[in-house]
């Protein structure tokens, strides 16, 4: 049926990542279209891989939440036109909420393992600050009057409080005190030049300070201390837990990243940054959204024959602090364990929703180069109305190290 020799599955590699700098709603993008984020990356990955000749991309998968204004019109489509990729590439557009650039991975690598495509481009972009969470959105009456899930499962604040109340042992101190090694975490990977490589300056026209180059993530507070945490009101319910800092916040953001099946990317010279394992996507009670990411890494695990104890690099998005500590509780990890999020996350860097799942990718990759001796990492996130989603990732450099340990013994 495919091109490929039937009945086999090709391997899918990441062959590079980059994304926008992140934004605060209303701040440097204030005035800067969602769609032209998006064709920004997608132009920045051609112009970082030579090696790869447009046309040899069979797909552009991008996903937004908000598929209205300049997030619609099958922004995949748009975005690769506006971005001079030839006319004969395809393009579509996805949404899972929060895991949409996840879901264009996984959709686009599972069309190069079957042998439809050898290369494509997957990534997301939210700009909250246009497309407010939720805007546009007819939910169907029958989800309350009928009893199909409480109120608070549609406000993902208050997903997050229920899972405060489900986990008694993850107080608010803990939560402050995750955010704010996340600050930290984020401060010490932009001192030391970790981000910076997976950014690409964004020209951007504010109506008061005119034109600026973007080049560096908006959202971080590197001042952040546990008292200023400690003092912030909880806007989703009197006495709660959930704070600005310790949730992500409102942003706008585009990532993307190239795939291609490894005999393809080795063919044209292009790098293999990681090796595509498995990936899994689970449903839970919307009321606690946040836990969607525990069986879906459970059931990733379980398809790829891998267990916890396995992987050596955790990417997970911080929507909110609860519910990153719930999953660590889960699988027996420590709070402050260096093999996850080691520059930080979304606490501090923002969640522009459909584009967050690529910028883990990308910062496992750079993570992964790091660290030879790690052999598998994972990306996981929660995802609204119930849903956790996993993508596992073998270390190409680990084969590579071994290989050459195995030489210099022989
Ligand atoms: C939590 C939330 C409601 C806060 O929104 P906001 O009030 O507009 O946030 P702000 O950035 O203005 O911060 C509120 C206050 O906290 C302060 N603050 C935020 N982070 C802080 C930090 N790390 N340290 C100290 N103060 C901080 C701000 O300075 C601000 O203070 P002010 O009111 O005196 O100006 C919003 O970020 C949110 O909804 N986040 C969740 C997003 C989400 O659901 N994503 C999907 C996940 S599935």
């Amino acid at each position: 049926m495919f091109g490929s020799a039937r009945g086999q599955v090709r391997d899918v590699v990441f062959v590079d990542g980059v994304r926008t700098p992140f934004g605060k709603a209303k701040g440097v993008y204030a005035e800067t279209r969602a769609d032209d984020l998006i064709v920004r990356v997608i132009r920045e990955l051609l112009r970082r891989n030579p090696a790869l000749p447009p046309e040899r991309v069979d797909e552009v998968a991008i996903a937004a939440t908000t598929q209205i204004g300049d997030q619609g019109l099958t922004i995949g489509r748009a975005a690769g036109i506006l971005a001079g990729l030839p006319r004969s590439v395809p393009g579509y557009s996805v949404d899972r909420m929060c895991a949409g650039a996840v879901t264009a991975v996984t959709t686009a690598a599972s069309s190069i393992a079957v042998g439809a495509y050898d290369v494509a481009v997957a990534g997301g972009v939210e700009h909250m600050g246009r497309h407010p969470m939720g805007e546009g959105a007819d939910i169907n009456p029958r989800f309350v009057s009928e009893r199909l899930v409480d109120p608070s499962a549609l406000v993902m604040g208050s997903t997050a409080e229920n899972l405060h109340d489900r986990f008694p042992a993850i107080t608010r101190a803990r939560a402050d005190a995750y955010a704010l090694s996340s600050q930290e975490k984020v401060a010490k990977a932009y001192a030391n030049g970790q981000i910076q490589p997976d950014l690409v300056p964004m020209a951007a026209r504010h109506v008061e300070s005119g034109w600026d180059l973007v080049s560096v993530d908006e959202p971080p507070r590197p001042s952040t201390t546990l008292e200023g945490l400690a003092g912030l009101r909880t806007p989703f319910r009197p006495h709660g837990r959930v704070t600005a800092g310790n949730s992500a916040g409102i942003n706008d953001g585009a990532t993307g990243c190239l795939l291609a099946a490894a005999d393809v990317a080795a063919e044209l010279g292009l790098p293999a940054k990681m090796t595509l394992v498995g990936f899994g996507f689970a449903g839970v009670d919307p009321e606690v959204m946040g836990v969607g990411p525990i069986p879906s890494t459970e059931r990733a695990l379980a398809r790829t024959g891998l267990s916890i104890d396995d992987i050596g690099l955790f990417e997970l998005n911080e929507a909110f602090a609860v519910q990153v500590l719930a999953f660590l509780d889960h699988f027996g990890i420590a709070d402050d364990d260096p093999r996850v999020n080691p520059y930080g996350g979304a606490i501090a860097l923002g969640h522009p929703l459909a584009s967050s799942g690529v910028r883990l990718m990308t910062q496992l990759a750079r993570q992964f180069a790091e660290h030879p001796e790690v052999r598998y990492g994972l990306t996981a996130m929660c995802v609204g109305l119930g849903m956790g989603a996993t993508t596992i990732w073998e270390n190409p450099q680990h084969a590579a190290a071994g290989r050459a340990d195995g030489a210099s013994a022989s």
